[in-house]
Parts: structure tokens; C-alpha cells; sequence
């Protein structure tokens, strides 16, 4: 049996899995630290690093034992791996390093190749999960808690950046709009749960670089507008309607979104738009962006829920590319904590 290890530690998930030819996952698993990070409403880098030096033996050990049951082969082992994929960049570079270090270590003992994957492509490649078939041309709105770019993939590695943000990412406007409503970590779920009680017209937060004409995003004065008005409110005496802010602050995210894709769409003449990166969970997102989309006869493509965020799933298909395609990597492989698409 050939099988493909994936590992990634990009930031505050340690995640393992083993992918047997192109498409048959034969496990997957995801240590979060998310419980700790809340604490500090935010991921702690040190305490990342530490906690998925801890995690990372046990991870392995399950994410094979998977392998074992879905296979019914109970001697499946290290013998069977054919190549190891690893997120490399970008991210947290303590935590990269960790999963770096184990993946150079197991390629040289197991002698097989070593696959460094830039993680924004492994978030791409989700959406060939989600639909096997999907083929550049296409434009990808990624969004997640670094980054927030538009994207024109030519070809699978061909890519040219179109626009992105001068600040704020959208997963950490997200973060810190809730962090400042006191609702916890990390911000992107909680916010468009609550968002789904509230009234999305009831504050008109700024929308800017809206008609800039360009692709640009500036994220940083919307985070700033929702913490004055919640100053403001809380001054003057008000109990704020927190699902009618979190509804506010997301639609306002989204109209952004939406109009820029559908710029970006347009500048490229393309019909085909994914999304990618932690943010791309957000259904109201999808469902608007998949409104607009379509009425330019043009179609969304996004991952499925569980592979929106950071998981090895994604890290395994865009490895098992690489690993076809002879791109495989030294073993002196370093860890770089900022990488563009391509
Ligand atoms: O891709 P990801 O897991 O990690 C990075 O590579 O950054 O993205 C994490 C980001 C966080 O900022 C989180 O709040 C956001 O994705 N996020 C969401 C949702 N789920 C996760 N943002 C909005 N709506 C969601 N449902
Ligand atoms: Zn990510």
C-alpha cells in the first residue's frame, strides 16, 4: 500500500492525516488548542509551539490507527508511507518549525520523499474535495484569520494576486470585534451564530474601499467603528443588542466581499469563483456571495464545512500533487513564516 502522511501546524491546530492514492482519506484527525488560546482571546504563539510538541506524538499514533481500522489492514505502518506532506509557510514560525522538524526526521528514516506545502494552497485544494473536477481558469477569494486576498489562478500554480488587504484580515476582524463584544475565541463562528438572531440593518458600519474601484480591502477602521459604538452605547447608558451588532458588523464584511468578487470576476472576464481559508465556514458569505455570483452567470465553489478551516486533509491533496508532479523538497526544508500564493 502507498500512502501519503499530511501534517499541519500552521497555527493553533495540529493535524494529521493519511491520503491512499488521489482521493481515498484513510484518516483524519485534528488536535485543536482552541480551549487554551480562549483564555487569552487569542493564539498565544509560544504556547502553541509547546502544546503541539506535546500533541504531536499522539496525533500520529491515532491518525494511524484510523488507517489501520479503515483498512482493516492491522499491520499498516511507517513501511507503507510513500511521501510526507507538510505545511512549511506561511504562519506562526515556532509552531511551523514543529511540524517541519517531525516530517523531515520521519521522510529521512522511512526514506521517502519530503513535500513541503504552502498552506494557502493546501486551503485552495479543499475545494477540490469538496468538487474533483473544478479547474482553473478561476478567481479565489481567500479569507482567513492572516489573510485576505483575491487571487486569479491560472493554472494549479499559476496564480497573480489581484488585490488584498493594507491591514486587518477578515478572520481577525472577525477575532477582534469579538473579543471586544466579550464573546470569546476564535471570533468567526461565534459571531455569525449570534449574527443569525440579530437585524443586519440595525447599525450601518463602514463598508471601506467599497467603491474604490480597485481590489484593496481595509478591515482595520470597521473593527474600530463597532468598538466605538459599543464604547458609545455602553457610555451613554444603552444595553447593546449584541446579535444585532454581530449581524450589523458581518453584513458589512460580506457586502465588501461580495462586491470585490464580483469585480474580480469581471476584471478577469472568468465565471468561476472559490472561496478558501477559515472565513469561507461563514454561510452567509456563501449564500450571498453565491446570490451575486450567479446573478452574472458565474458559480461558487467552497470546501466543505470541516475542511474551511485549518486541517491536513487539504495540506494531503495539494501534497498528492506535488508528490505526482516530482516537486518534492530538500530535507533541510525550513520553516518561513510569511508566503504569497505561488
Ligand atoms: O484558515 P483558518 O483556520 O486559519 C488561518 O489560516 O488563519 O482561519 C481561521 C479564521 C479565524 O479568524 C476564525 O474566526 C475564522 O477563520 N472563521 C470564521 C468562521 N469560522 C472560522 N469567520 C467567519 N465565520 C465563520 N463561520
Ligand atoms: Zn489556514
Amino acid at each position: 500500500m502507498s500512502l501519503l502522511l499530511a501534517i499541519e501546524s500552521s497555527c493553533d491546530e495540529m493535524a494529521m492525516a493519511v491520503l491512499k492514492d488521489q482521493r481515498e482519506f484513510l484518516s483524519s484527525v485534528v488536535a485543536s488548542q482552541i480551549d487554551i488560546h480562549a483564555m487569552y482571546g487569542g493564539v498565544v504563539p509560544e504556547i502553541a509551539s509547546r502544546k503541539h510538541i506535546e500533541a504531536i506524538g499522539g496525533v500520529v499514533i491515532e491518525c494511524l490507527a484510523q488507517a489501520r481500522e479503515r483498512t482493516g489492514k492491522a499491520d499498516l505502518s511507517w513501511s507503507d508511507l510513500a511521501a510526507v506532506s507538510v505545511t512549511y509557510a506561511p504562519g506562526l514560525v515556532g509552531a511551523l518549525v514543529v511540524g517541519a522538524a517531525f516530517a523531515k526526521g520521519l521522510a529521512w528514516a522511512c526514506d521517502v520523499p519530503l513535500i513541503g506545502v504552502n498552506h494557502l494552497e493546501g486551503h485552495l485544494y479543499a475545494n477540490k474535495i469538496a468538487c474533483p473536477d473544478i479547474k482553473p481558469p478561476m478567481v479565489v477569494s481567500l479569507v482567513s484569520g492572516g489573510h485576505t486576498m483575491l487571487v486569479h489562478v491560472k493554472d494549479w500554480g499559476s496564480y497573480e494576486t489581484m488585490g488584498s488587504t493594507l491591514d486587518d484580515a477578515v478572520g481577525e476582524a472577525f477575532d477582534k470585534v469579538a473579543k471586544a463584544m466579550g464573546l470569546g475565541y476564535p471570533g468567526g463562528p461565534l459571531i455569525s451564530a449570534l449574527a443569525e438572531k440579530g437585524n443586519p440593518k440595525a447599525v450601518r458600519f463602514p463598508r471601506a474601499l467599497m467603491h474604490s474601484g480597485d481590489l484593496q480591502f481595509s478591515l482595520s477602521g470597521l473593527k474600530t467603528s463597532v468598538m466605538t459604538y459599543l464604547q458609545k452605547e455602553q457610555q451613554a447608558g444603552r444595553e447593546v443588542n449584541k446579535a444585532d451588532v454581530a449581524a450589523s458588523f458581518q453584513e458589512a464584511i460580506v457586502d465588501v466581499l461580495v462586491q470585490k468578487s464580483v469585480h474580480a470576476l469581471q476584471e478577469t472576464g472568468l465565471k468561476k469563483i472559490v472561496l478558501a481559508g477559515g472565513v469561507s465556514a461563514n454561510k452567509h458569505l456563501q449564500t450571498a456571495l453565491a446570490d451575486a455570483v450567479g446573478g452574472i452567470g458565474a458559480s461558487l465553489v467552497h470546501p466543505t464545512p470541516i475542511l474551511c478551516t485549518d486541517n491536513a486533509v487539504m495540506i494531503a491533496c495539494r501534497g498528492y500533487f506535488m508528490y505526482q508532479n516530482g516537486e518534492y523538497s530538500p530535507l533541510d526544508l525550513n520553516a518561513v513564516p510569511s508566503l504569497k500564493l505561488g
